[in-house]
């Protein structure tokens, strides 16, 4: 019997220790309705697509989108090019991969992948962008400090995200959090944290537009 209330008592443990978010910053959206983290985390190099969480607003559940080296959310059509994918002509979704050097990619499969890079200066006010090949990145561009954490949520160097309406084809622009409410001479951005979501099924591996 010792051993059934042992168990008992770690069950209680158990959901005591249920997942709660911890307070989310000035910023950040409120996760009331958010779907439970995944319990399993994402290895590195393993592909992945990246959801926007900021509940109440049009871009809840967006899909992160690339395109023309700059990131989006709810963009209809990336134009990327695809191969061997399970639906290789119509992703309209990126699919990223993440190094254990806290490099973020473009995920593809036999060649040298896209990388994201920010711009945290005065200039670039927080540009997410990606470079293609040897195309250098601007020259206080940033290439490591991308990480994921226990609810695969992605953050560069400890900052979130923001999106700003009334960029390409009704996309909105997404960009790092650098401390600038409205980056880019954009108005009415919002913060969102950007989830990690495992790819099922074959993963896209794209070239996507510069
Ligand atoms: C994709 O192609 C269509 C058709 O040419 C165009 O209207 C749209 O703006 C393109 N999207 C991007 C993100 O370049």
């Amino acid at each position: 019997m010792l051993a059934n209330a042992l168990s008992l008592a770690a069950l209680a443990g158990a959901a005591m220790a249920s997942p709660c978010k911890p307070s989310p910053t000035t910023s950040a959206p409120s996760y009331s309705t958010v779907p439970s983290p995944s319990s399993t985390a994402i290895a590195p190099g393993e592909p992945f697509g990246l959801m926007a969480l900021r509940s109440a607003s049009p871009i809840h559940f967006a899909q992160f989108g690339a395109a023309l080296s700059s990131v989006f959310l709810n963009l209809p059509s990336q134009n990327a090019t695809c191969d061997d994918g399970e639906n290789p002509t119509t992703a309209d979704y990126a699919t990223f991969t993440l190094s254990e050097e806290g490099e973020l990619y473009l995920y593809r499969q036999s060649a040298t992948p896209q990388q994201l890079f920010v711009d945290r200066s005065g200039m670039g006010q927080g540009k997410l962008g990606y470079t293609t090949g040897a195309q250098p990145g601007p020259r206080n561009g940033e290439r490591t400090a991308f990480s994921l954490d226990d609810y695969n949520d992605l953050s560069f160097n400890g900052a979130g995200f923001l999106a700003c309406p009334n960029s390409i084809d009704g996309a909105w622009s997404v960009w790092v959090d650098a401390g600038v409410s409205s980056p880019g001479g954009n108005s009415d951005c919002l913060g969102l944290s950007a989830r990690a979501v495992k790819i099922a099924g074959a993963a896209n591996s794209c070239v996507y537009t510069q």
